[in-house]
């Protein structure tokens, strides 16, 4: 679908977040200034987290605290260097939000809900949501039903 400004973004993100359980790893890829940040400050409203979720330059990966605990990877820095978060082990215990997935490749999970973002214009993205593994089919689908319009 396609959100027309920011706060639709965050929105959605928040729907979203609203339908999550522990466990669940939602992989963001897309443009730069996709939204990916944007939509996950929907996740984190949705999960009560009051920390102002961002993503400063260096920082790979950070961890909040709300209803569930969130963590937040941006892979973007790690381009092919296969780097080691060594997270792997705790992803039972919150909800894993992953920006620029494709540099966290061997870190990826069997199954998880991928988000794609591209960039229309200025104020418009499009934003699709699609199932890798059956556990996640019934949330894309919801998920890809139109509500902000
Ligand atoms: N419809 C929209 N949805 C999301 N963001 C929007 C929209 N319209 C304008 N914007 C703006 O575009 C920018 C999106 O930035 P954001 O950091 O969320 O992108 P990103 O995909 O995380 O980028 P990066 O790849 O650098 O991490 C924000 O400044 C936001 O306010
Ligand atoms: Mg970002």
């Amino acid at each position: 679908m396609i959100t027309r400004k920011t706060e639709d973004t965050i929105a959605l993100g928040e729907k979203l977040g609203k339908l999550l359980n522990r466990g669940d790893v939602i992989a963001l890829k897309g443009d730069l200034a996709g939204g990916k940040t944007t939509f996950t400050k929907g996740i984190g409203k949705a999960l009560n987290i009051r920390e102002v979720i961002n993503s400063p330059t260096f920082t790979i990966l950070k961890i909040y605290k709300g209803d569930q605990a969130l963590y937040h990877i941006d892979a973007y820095r790690l381009e092919n260097n296969e780097y080691d978060l060594g997270i792997d082990e705790y992803e039972d215990e919150g909800i894993m939000v992953i920006e620029w997935p494709e540099y966290y490749r061997n870190h990826l999970p069997g199954q998880y809900l991928e988000v794609n973002f591209t960039y229309i214009d200025d104020e418009s993205r499009q934003i699709d949501f699609v199932a890798q593994g059956e556990r996640y089919e019934k949330l894309a689908e919801v998920m890809n039903v139109d509500t902000m319009h």
